[in-house]
């Protein structure tokens, strides 16, 4: 048997650690690759408010942005290992997970960001959230930044031909990397930090982004020409480790989803001003000539990059395709 003080010590020191435990917030250190004037920059920026807000002294948000804390192939299992709690990779980074995302990485499937929007609200779209839950994550949120935009070291680029047996950087995506090859170029998977080097350099000669991406990062300072083909969607997950969400106090988890859907619509309507801004200010840097394209300009490059459709239409499923067709009506 104990003594009595024993006992009498053990609970002093259970109930210490208990209210220091009360005491600390839980931090949400949430990493991402962008720069903080993006619209994944400013979304992430305005949960932490938003959440801060919401549930104080509880909550401590740590926003680590432009790969600061983990770039791209390392956040992942960052996640996964609990090294961060959030992060918000685009869609064209799940290959590993789940095949079913790959969807967004189709050429010309959505007529424009309104239609991407419609489909990730819809039921189909809302499922993907969920579509990575047996490999430990839960998916918050999408988010959107834009329609991404074709640049290369060359004058001219405004048919397909025009960048063949060229080097391209592309994300990791296998869907990506058939775009490329189906206009005979060379795509190179490369982590976000390293692209205004590998531009910089002619490690590669091209990249496909959106407008604020590429003029957040100088891209436009290291290319030539940037065609504006509005061929594929950069859209975010944000997602989370579901054994950590799952056993977060039930007010704080709800206070945390508040702060995600406000700062989701708040970061989706922001997006496009932001690109439109920063095609703007790549226009007027005169660094970079911004290349428009005729009607027939842009079916040449549909057409170029339609094969694609077909070698993963059996991966990502023709009900979730044809669901996002549906979306651009
Ligand atoms: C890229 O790698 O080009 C983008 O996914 C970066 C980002 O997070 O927007």
């Amino acid at each position: 048997r104990l003594p009595l003080k024993h006992i009498l010590a053990c609970a002093v020191l259970a109930f210490g650690a208990t209210v220091a435990a009360h005491a600390q917030p839980i931090v949400v250190k949430f990493s991402h690759v962008v720069a903080d004037k993006t619209p994944k920059g400013q979304a992430s920026l305005k949960f932490k408010e938003l959440a801060e807000a919401k549930l104080p002294g509880k909550v401590q948000v740590q926003v680590f942005p432009n790969s600061q804390l983990f770039g791209d192939g390392k956040e992942m299992e960052a996640l996964l290992l609990g090294d961060v709690q959030m992060i918000a990779p685009s869609l064209s980074k799940f290959d590993r997970y789940t095949k079913k995302i790959q969807l967004f990485d189709l050429p010309f499937l959505f007529d424009d960001m309104a239609a991407v929007d419609r489909f990730q609200a819809s039921e189909a779209g809302k499922s993907l959230l969920d579509s990575i839950k047996g490999r430990g994550l839960q998916g918050l949120a999408f988010w959107h930044n834009g329609m991404k935009q074709l640049s290369t070291n060359k004058d001219k680029l405004e048919r397909p031909e025009d960048v063949k047996g060229l080097k391209f950087r592309i994300q990791a995506s296998d869907v990506l990397e058939a775009q490329f090859r189906a206009m005979n170029a060379n795509p190179q998977k490369m982590a976000f930090s390293e692209v205004y080097q590998a531009l910089q350099t002619g490690v590669v000669d091209g990249q496909e982004n959106t407008w604020s991406n590429m003029y957040s990062q100088k891209f436009h300072e290291v290319q030539k020409t940037i065609a504006e083909t509005n061929h594929g969607v950069l859209d975010y997950m944000v997602v989370t480790n579901s054994k950590w969400w799952e056993g977060l106090p039930a007010d704080v988890r709800k206070g945390l989803s508040e702060a995600m859907a406000e700062a989701t619509e708040y970061g989706n309507k922001l997006a496009g001003d932001f690109n439109e801004r920063d095609k703007k200010l790549i226009s007027e840097a005169g660094k970079a000539r911004i290349q428009q394209l005729t009607k027939d300009d842009v079916a040449a490059w549909r057409k170029a990059m339609e094969p694609v459709w077909k070698k993963f239409e059996g991966d990502i499923g023709k009900d979730l395709i044809d669901a996002a067709l549906k979306s651009n009506q």
